[in-house]
């Protein structure tokens, strides 16, 4: 029987006649053979016509074939002897459409060019395969903290305050109010952690970032989990085994796609071994001695993260922040009062940040102070302050935003490609 299969799903098929739909990657005619490299989606597929076994019919439709034509194929799946790939050996052939010229070629294309048309530049193999390591991750993402008995509390994207400073926030007219678009969930699970115990969000998050890094989306993913009774040593633990899963998790299930990326794996194992931990302290003083010019109680730029990271295979888990530059909401460092129990892991390769949290402040009083300080409006905290005025506890949590994530474990240079719209300071289209 004739079967529609997809072409991931061409091993279980082997000998057998099947149906394929997809699009013309390439097209190749060499005398008497035509060979079309076909995509489906779930993968990438050649399939050969032998002029002496189709009828004259069915060889000329496919000479009109153009880059991403769309058609069906009726063929035989065999098993390249040379490189064990499946092929489709064609019987019979349907044109669904002719595709105009398609304007992604396989010529260098300049990075504006392909940002204007990325809507077609995902049909490439290389952004195809970097979409589908991003796919991987999303549900390793929600299979670990499901695993580990979190409840996901979705936050709102519309929050009248600001999270993470003032400074990148985007406003939204509501109604007669003033609402911005929201920089972390984190407000929000902090309530919901005292109903729940251990929660998550997982969602889009916006900031203003006026300048243009490699760095910095303006609407990037973030997962957010937050623990009840937990203090700093237990996120960073959490963090390490998060991180270390993700990694496992495409390792298992993107060979294929890593290989298209020519990423080196072997970058990827190392980060499976213990992390490198750091106080802030020590980064800055490890920071000196490598070049930088960095001093005591300013937080680092891009290019100290590269310098630090690039010193270690592993992650690098640096702690307890000056308390100056960091969120108004961290738990201040009993041991040092000019510190704060937050962390941050870079990732290694001179990628640099991934994961940013910490232990919160459980005490009323000092959030009041902070509020003051960091020259917020107390008036529309009050609702967060509650949870720390009907039994305050200590808790902690972190958040890793998913392109940063991305653009490490497929090694790319820019997050641009690590999102299938990317919205960045000029760049709204498609
Ligand atoms: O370090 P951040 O600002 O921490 C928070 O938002 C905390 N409220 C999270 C928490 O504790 N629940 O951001 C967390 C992570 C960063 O480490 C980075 O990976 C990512 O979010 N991130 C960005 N990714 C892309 N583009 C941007 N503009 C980003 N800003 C932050
Ligand atoms: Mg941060």
């Amino acid at each position: 029987v004739l079967q529609k299969a997809r072409i991931s799903e061409l091993k279980d098929h082997l000998d057998g006649e099947v149906t394929l739909q997809g699009w013309v990657r390439h097209h190749r005619k060499s005398g008497k053979i035509q060979f079309i490299v076909l995509r489906d989606g779930s993968g990438f597929c050649q399939c050969v016509l032998v002029k002496s076994e189709v009828d004259e019919q069915i060889w000329e439709r496919a000479r009109q074939l153009t880059t991403e034509s769309s058609l069906r194929l009726i063929g035989t799946v065999q098993q390249n002897p040379r490189n064990q790939n499946y092929e489709l050996l064609v019987k019979d052939l349907e044109i669904v459409h002719i595709s105009e010229a398609f304007p992604i070629t396989p010529k260098e294309h300049g990075i504006e060019f392909l940002m204007d048309r990325r809507h077609l530049w995902f049909r490439s193999k290389r952004q195809w395969a970097i979409l589908r390591i991003r796919h991987t991750l999303v549900k390793a993402i929600r299979d670990f903290f499901d695993e580990r008995g979190f409840t996901l509390i979705d936050s709102p994207i519309l929050t009248p305050t600001a999270a993470e400073g003032t400074s990148t926030l985007f406003g939204v007219d509501y109604f007669d109010e003033q609402a911005y678009l929201s920089q972390s969930g984190q407000l929000y699970l902090e309530p919901a952690v005292a109903a729940f115990g251990k929660v998550y969000c997982f969602g889009p998050t916006f900031r203003a970032e006026k300048s243009k890094t490699r760095r910095h989306l303006t609407e990037f993913w973030m997962v957010e989990p937050e623990i009840a009774f937990a203090h700093l040593e237990d996120v960073m633990q959490l963090g390490e085994s998060f991180l270390k899963h993700l990694v496992q998790r495409v390792l298992e299930n993107n060979q294929f796609e890593l290989k298209e990326l020519e990423r080196d794996t072997t970058k990827l194992e190392a980060a499976l071994q213990p992390f490198v931990r750091m106080t802030y302290n020590e980064a800055v003083e490890k920071l000196k001695k490598l070049g930088s010019d960095i001093q005591w109680g300013e937080d680092f730029g891009g290019d100290d993260e590269t310098m630090l990271t690039n010193e270690f295979d592993q992650p690098i888990i640096v702690h307890r922040f000056p308390k100056e530059f960091k969120a108004f909401y961290m738990e201040p460092d009993p041991e040092d009062d000019r510190l704060v129990l937050g962390m941050d892991i870079l990732a290694p390769e001179g990628y640099g940040e991934v994961v940013g949290g910490g232990e919160r402040a459980s005490s009323i009083d000092f959030l009041n102070e902070q509020i003051a300080k960091h020259e917020l409006d107390p008036e529309p905290y009050q609702w967060y302050l509650d949870v720390r005025r009907y039994g305050s506890f200590p808790h902690s949590g972190f958040g890793l935003g998913l392109e940063r994530a991305v653009a490490w474990i497929c090694k790319l240079p820019h997050v641009r490609e690590t999102i299938p719209y990317p919205r960045m300071l000029y760049r709204l289209k498609p």
